[in-house]
This record gives C-alpha cells, sequence and structure tokens, in this order.
C-alpha cells in the first residue's frame, strides 16, 4: 500500500523565532488531527532543521525535510550542504529538482541523478520533482517530457532503490500561481507517470510509488486532488506556511 504523504516545503521563508512557532503550531495540530496513516512531513530552510527536527521527532508519523543537497560527498564546495550532513541532523527527506532550483540554478537531470544516488545512499528519502511549464503544456509531448525527467534522473536505480523514491508532480505553470491544476489534469499525468514507472519496474513498483501533487494545493481544493485514484498526497509551499491551512490539508484525504 502506497504512503498518503503531505509536505510542506517552507522555501526561503521565515525567520528562526517565526519557524519555531509554526513547526511546534503544526507538530501539535498533526498529533491531535492527523489521522496516522498520513505522513506529514515540513521542510523549513536547512538553518532551522536541527532545532524543529526535536519538535518533528516528537510525532510519529512526521518527517523533516531538506529542500535540497550537494551532489557531492564532501569536500571543497562552498556553501554546499551534503546528504550526510544532513542525515546528521535528522533530515528523514529531501526535496530534489525543484522547478525553481532547476531553472534558478540549472539543475540538470544528471546532476539531480547523482543527487537522488547520494541521498538514497545516506539513508534519507528522495521526493524528487518534476513538472512542465505553461509553454510546453500548451504544446504536444508534455506527458512525454515530464516522464523523461523521470528516465534521465531516476531510471538506472535498481527497483528496490526507485522504491524508496517519492515523486512530486508540480505543474510549474501552478507553482505560486493561485493556478491549480484540475483534477483531471492531475490525475492525468499522475496515471500516465505510474504507466512509465510499471513499463520500467513493473506493476508492483508503480503501485507502490507514493506519487505527490503540487502547484497551488489549498484546503479549499485538496480534497478533490487527494481523491483521484493516482494521487497520494501533495507538496505544499504558500499554504504550508500557515498552521491552520496546512494540517487541513493534510486532513484532506
Ligand atoms: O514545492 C511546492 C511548491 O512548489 C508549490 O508551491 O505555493 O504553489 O503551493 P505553491
Amino acid at each position: 500500500m502506497r504512503k498518503k504523504i503531505v509536505a510542506g516545503n517552507w522555501k526561503m521563508n521565515k525567520s528562526m523565532e517565526e519557524a519555531l512557532i509554526l513547526a511546534s503550531e503544526v507538530v501539535h495540530m498533526v498529533k491531535d488531527e492527523v489521522n496516522t496513516d498520513v505522513q506529514v512531513i515540513i521542510a523549513p530552510p536547512a538553518l532551522y532543521l536541527t532545532t524543529l527536527q526535536k519538535h518533528t521527532e516528537a510525532v510519529a508519523n512526521m518527517g523533516i525535510a531538506a529542500q535540497n543537497c550537494s551532489n557531492k560527498a564532501s569536500g571543497a564546495y562552498t556553501g554546499e550542504i551534503s546528504a550526510s550532513m544532513l542525515k546528521s541532523i535528522g533530515a528523514t527527506h529531501v526535496i530534489l529538482g525543484h522547478s525553481e532550483r532547476r531553472q534558478y540554478f540549472n539543475e540538470s537531470n544528471e546532476v539531480l541523478a547523482e543527487k537522488v544516488n547520494i541521498v538514497l545512499e545516506n539513508g534519507l528519502t528522495p521526493i524528487f520533482c518534476c513538472g512542465e511549464t505553461l509553454e510546453q503544456r500548451q504544446a504536444e509531448g508534455f506527458l512525454e517530457f515530464v516522464a523523461s525527467q523521470l528516465t534521465d534522473s531516476l531510471f538506472h536505480l535498481s527497483a528496490e532503490e526507485f522504491g524508496k523514491v517519492v515523486i512530486a508532480y508540480e505543474p510549474i505553470w501552478a507553482i505560486g500561481t493561485g493556478l491549480t491544476a484540475s483534477s483531471q489534469q492531475a490525475q492525468d499525468m499522475h496515471a500516465y507517470l505510474r504507466g512509465h514507472i510499471a513499463g520500467k519496474y513493473g506493476q508492483e513498483v508503480a503501485d507502490n510509488t507514493s506519487i505527490l501533487y503540487g502547484g497551488s494545493c489549498n484546503e479549499k481544493n485538496a480534497e478533490e486532488l487527494f481523491a483521484c485514484p493516482d494521487v497520494d498526497g501533495g507538496l505544499i509551499g504558500g499554504a504550508s506556511l500557515k498552521s491552520r491551512e496546512f494540517t487541513n490539508i493534510a486532513k484532506s484525504f
């Protein structure tokens, strides 16, 4: 049975004090209100992981994620943070390949394949992002384009390794725009990606892969999105910065 997951990508937001307040509100609400078969993950700025990890550790179904990590194990890479460092401070997941990192920091599928490897080697769970631009969606071949992001960065993995990866489909045109994909658009892409995974690794691996939706998911549309047979939860941006709304999204299954 694949996991239901709601992950909050805080991106580059909140002071330490604000982050402590948000994390503690979320942890208490999740503990009291969210069904234990839903895994809730927060992804604060890496600076805060050590402090906030102590809060999330208290709740069995909670995880704490980094928003990125280096593709190198260690060494002279100024400013970088390694997967082993993240592991050492209690991170459980790492978001990889977010469209903002692909766009602003030129992360290629090849570099992301290296990041996936090093995250898995350190016993962490990759949340691997994929998605198309508006121009790509309006043209032919956007389904195949998004599937190719999985092929190029993930399909070198063994079936056992791939089974540890969480996928997040984030149509770039829906991120931060308030323009959410319709549940049919989300379902169609998720089903296509699951079929693509099945073609490589077989139906059992595909059926056990959690595929999250991200892109203006909020407390009003989450229930309809999560009701889709191939949508296994959400990767939430703006709405994750509000504890009440983020918790309501996690309650939307
Ligand atoms: O990683 C999740 C994020 O890209 C979605 O952002 O603000 O549209 O929920 P938002």
